[in-house]
């Protein structure tokens, strides 16, 4: 009897009943894709955004997240129509003075400073505009929760209920997430799931180069790059991110071309490592762009599997143009730019990628073939890569390698 009753209360909970159908039988929606301005970005997101997707851009402090997506609010209104802005770090006359820095021109972005949800979602409904940005989401709060403007439950509610509206009615959806120092995302890291799209803005608040990198994304693939310059008039576009990284190269020792992606559209990066006969009795790590961990892991291996010491030296490695490098892919390009430091001898132009496992082994990795057509596109006739993706290529000599080894026997 009880159990009976318990069936009809959850029953009657239930709202509507839905019927499973087998996966093919449904219909695809075609996805209309709307250009944010900026090409390279648009081919990042896997062709531009689409209605009711919901994109969060977290980045650091300072680092051109509002300059951004302000630019983006500008070309959008001119193509689209009506774009709203919603500030709650900045006031209106604010927003108003990087505008006219900017050089918006568009009649048709509104922006106004709100920080309750409730409040917004009625101009929302009222508006309805053709695009929502929400700077940032850590300032709303709802009136219906009684914690404070950035807390997780707050931050996750108004990105729940904005995403909401906006998938109803089919507005593509901004949100700003600040980043703390440390790199998390401070609040919106709960959110990476409830987004479509998560898109991290990197780069030096002292060096002008900005890169957008998707993290993730459900309307196209993800680890695609775009990268932009920073001037006083906004955000600038680099179409060719590999002749403006390389521009300044001086092919010297402890220099190596690394062909970096985490997508389909990779970039030549240049990787420089410096090693000095050690002042102190411990040496300095130091890496720029690198992680430091994963420095100290190839410099064991090198003197283990390779007889490459640098015990007694100070290492220093850089990734020019303040792009940080996260793809294990880049262990090889590390590696053979400290050899060539230690040896002082120049790798000359060659490409190199490959992940280094603990025994010297260089594993493969994804998208050699993209890798070597990029290299092959600036001139580079050479490459050092993991036997296990070896792709032969036409006007190139591809040396695959299957330990360390082997690959510093192939530079000095
Ligand atoms: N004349 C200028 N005045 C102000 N900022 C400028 C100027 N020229 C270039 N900039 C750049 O704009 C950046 C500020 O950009 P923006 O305010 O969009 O960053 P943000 O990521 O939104 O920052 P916040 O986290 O504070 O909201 C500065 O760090 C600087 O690099
Ligand atoms: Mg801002």
């Amino acid at each position: 009897m009880v159990e009976e009753k318990h069936l009809q209360k959850t029953h009657a909970a239930k709202p509507v009943v839905k019927t499973p159908k087998p996966v093919l039988s449904w219909e695809e929606e075609s996805l209309e894709r709307l250009s944010t301005g900026f090409t390279g970005l648009d081919q990042s997101l896997g062709g531009g955004i689409v209605k009711g997707q919901v994109i969060l851009l977290a980045g650091e402090p300072g680092i051109g997240k509002s300059t951004l997506l302000l630019q983006i609010s500008n070309k959008f209104s001119e193509v689209y129509g009506n774009v709203l802005y919603v500030s709650g770090e900045e006031s209106t006359s604010q927003i108003a003075i990087r505008a006219r820095r900017l050089g918006i021109q568009s009649n048709r972005l509104f922006t106004f400073s709100e920080t309750n949800l409730e409040a917004l979602m009625d101009t929302l409904y009222e508006e309805r505009p053709n695009l929502l940005v929400v700077d940032s989401i850590q300032t709303l709060y709802s009136s219906n929760l009684e914690s404070s403007p950035g807390s997780v439950a707050q931050v996750r509610e108004c990105a729940f209920k904005l995403s909401e509206a906006c998938k109803e009615l089919g507005i593509p959806l901004f949100l700003v997430g600040q980043v703390n120092k440390e790199g998390a995302v401070a609040g919106p890291k709960v959110l990476e799931h409830l987004v479509d799209t998560v898109l991290y803005f990197e780069g030096e608040r002292f060096n002008f180069y900005r890169v957008v990198k998707v993290v993730k994304n459900r309307f196209g693939a993800g680890g695609n790059l775009a990268f932009f310059k920073m001037s006083d008039s906004g955000l600038e576009e680099v179409p060719e991110p590999s002749a403006f990284f390389l521009q300044e190269r001086v092919s010297s020792s402890g220099s190596v071309i690394f062909p970096h992606t985490e997508g389909s559209k990779p970039v030549l990066l240049e990787v420089q490592a410096l090693t000095i006969q050690a002042i102190y009795t411990t040496p300095q790590r130091r890496t720029h762009g690198f992680d430091l961990n994963r420095l100290s892991l190839i410099l064991a291996v090198l003197e283990k599997e390779a007889k490459i010491f640098t015990r007694d030296r100070d290492v220093f490695v850089n990734v020019v143009g303040g792009v940080r490098v996260d793809e294990p892919a880049a262990d090889l390009a590390v590696a053979l730019a400290v050899v060539s430091s230690v040896k002082d001898k120049p790798v000359g132009d060659i490409i190199v990628y490959g992940e280094l496992g603990l025994s010297g082994e260089v594993r493969s990795v994804h998208f050699a073939q993209e890798r070597l057509k990029e290299g092959l596109r600036f001139g580079f006739k050479k490459a050092v890569v993991p036997r296990g993706s070896y792709v032969q290529m036409d006007e190139m000599e591809v040396l695959p390698v299957k330990h360390i080894k082997e690959a510093v026997e192939v530079i000095i």
